[in-house]
């Protein structure tokens, strides 16, 4: 079943250990971490947290609006929307792993009170109908292969009116992805669709599009910058902080994949907002 060898991509450790280790040799052990302290480590999608907030400013959320992160990951997102909006945010994944990372990062941020995670499928949510104002993912449906049940399943849970905010990757005209990608060390468990495929399942699944960006540019040059740095800094171990210490130490190949698919145009990206009939 390919939900379960999703959770296998991410992982079994115990990510509570690790993360505690490198954050204490970064020298954070003692301190009330910000979102900007937990970036290099828990913002899993392409631009980092740039992206996030970029996203939550073309959203401007509310204060006190309930969000829902589909695919919370380590967390980063949601307790970011929290801070910079003072809104309540429920992350959901599939993962059991990045789900006790996420809640130990937030306790360690101080945000328990408004971000909490659960262990779910996105396409099951444990809500009942309109429980959010606000649904928000970022880098998840490509692992997803039915993508009418994902957006049925967040239309459900939305109120009518709400907004749901997408940062996404998409199948590219350029051929097919180089393995292994972030999400996926093997084409079985990785369901990227063309722009168009997702902009008309949202459409058919009741969403209105609101805002359409293509991201892809504006990701090749990231992706050439963070390069560039690598290429100019000093040989040595990698940073503490990073995407490695949750996902091990082949990361930089699974990312520079990413990098190569997006400037081949084997893959891109999409900004969007959608708002819920
Ligand atoms: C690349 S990470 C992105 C995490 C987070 N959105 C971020 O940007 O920092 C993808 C996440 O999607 C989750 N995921 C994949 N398929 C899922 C599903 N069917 N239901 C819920 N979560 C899922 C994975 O467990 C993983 O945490």
């Amino acid at each position: 079943m390919s939900e379960a060898k999703v959770i296998d991509h991410y992982g079994h450790n115990d990510l509570r250990e690790k993360f505690a280790a490198a954050l204490a040799a970064a020298g954070l052990a003692d301190k009330r971490l910000t979102p900007a302290d937990l970036a290099p480590l828990d913002q899993f999608h392409t631009r980092g947290m740039a992206a996030t907030i970029e996203l939550g400013e073309a959203l401007a959320i509310t204060p006190g609006a309930s969000v829902i992160d589909i695919g919370s990951g380590l967390g980063g997102p949601s307790r970011y929307l929290a801070t910079k909006f003072d809104c309540t945010v429920k992350g959901i994944d599939l993962s059991p792993t990045f789900v006790n990372a996420a809640t130990y990062l937030a306790e360690r941020a101080g945000l328990a009170s408004k971000v909490s995670y659960d262990c779910a499928s996105a396409l099951s949510l444990p809500y009942p109908d309109q429980s959010f104002d606000i649904a928000w993912t970022q880098h998840v449906a490509m692992n997803i292969a039915d993508r009418a049940g994902l957006y049925g399943e967040v239309h459900r849970v939305l109120k009518p009116g709400g907004r749901f905010a997408i940062y996404d990757v998409v199948q590219g005209t350029g051929g097919p992805l180089h393995f292994p990608c972030p999400w996926s060390r093997t084409p079985e468990t990785s369901f990227v669709v063309t722009p168009e495929a997702m902009r008309s399942a949202l459409e058919a699944a009741g969403f209105k599009v609101t805002l359409w960006n293509d991201n892809t540019q504006v990701a090749v040059a990231w992706f050439a910058e963070q390069q560039k740095a690598r290429a100019a800094a000093p040989a040595g171990p990698p940073p503490v902080l990073g995407l490695h210490v949750a996902m091990g130490a082949d990361f930089g190949t699974f990312s520079g994949n990413l990098g190569r698919n997006l400037k081949e145009g084997r893959a891109g990206i999409i900004q969007a907002i959608v708002e819920r009939s």
